[in-house]
């Protein structure tokens, strides 16, 4: 359930951006399963802090990814967290940060 209620947060934050008029397709948040923990995923909210470089994570064509997992995620994913600051915003390190604890 926290699950569930915590991705309707970022549903309507994510609505609010969209009603601000940014541009582009992409789904708004993703379920990316994992042993650790699932990952409430923001994609709008990426996509749009990093004004619509889709490059950034989608290797061709946005859509599918294949690498998609432990590697590619901690090497992507928490890579530019750990390195990258945007906005003078930086994302999650911490495991939790990213894998909800399961209940
Ligand atoms: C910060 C990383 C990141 C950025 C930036 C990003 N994406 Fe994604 N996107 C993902 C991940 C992770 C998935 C899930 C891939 C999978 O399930 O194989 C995904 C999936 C998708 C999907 C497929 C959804 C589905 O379930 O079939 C589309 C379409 C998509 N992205 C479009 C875009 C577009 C368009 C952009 C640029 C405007 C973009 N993405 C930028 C990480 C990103
Ligand atoms: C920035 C986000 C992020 C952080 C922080 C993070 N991970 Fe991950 N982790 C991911 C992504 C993305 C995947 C790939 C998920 C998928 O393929 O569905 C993943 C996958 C995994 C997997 C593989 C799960 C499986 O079922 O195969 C394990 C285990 C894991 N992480 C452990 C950890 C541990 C331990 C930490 C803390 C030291 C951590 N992660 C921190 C994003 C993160
Ligand atoms: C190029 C940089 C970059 C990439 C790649 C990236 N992130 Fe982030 N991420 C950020 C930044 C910056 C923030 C902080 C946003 C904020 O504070 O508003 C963030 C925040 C987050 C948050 C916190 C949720 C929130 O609403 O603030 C999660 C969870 C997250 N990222 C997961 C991921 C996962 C999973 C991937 C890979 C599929 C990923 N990120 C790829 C830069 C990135």
């Amino acid at each position: 359930m926290k699950t569930v209620r915590s991705s309707l947060v970022l549903g309507v934050s994510v609505l609010l951006f969209a009603s601000a008029g940014f541009a582009g397709e992409g789904p708004d948040v993703i379920t990316l399963p994992a042993s650790k923990g699932v990952i409430a995923f923001p994609h709008w909210k990426h996509q749009t802090l990093l004004k619509d470089d889709c490059s950034k994570c989608h290797p061709g064509d946005p859509g599918k990814i294949t690498e998609l997992g432990k590697e590619w995620g901690h090497k992507t994913c928490r890579g530019c967290h750990q390195n990258e600051t945007i906005d003078s915003k930086k994302g999650p390190t911490v495991c939790f940060g990213c894998h909800k604890r399961p209940e």
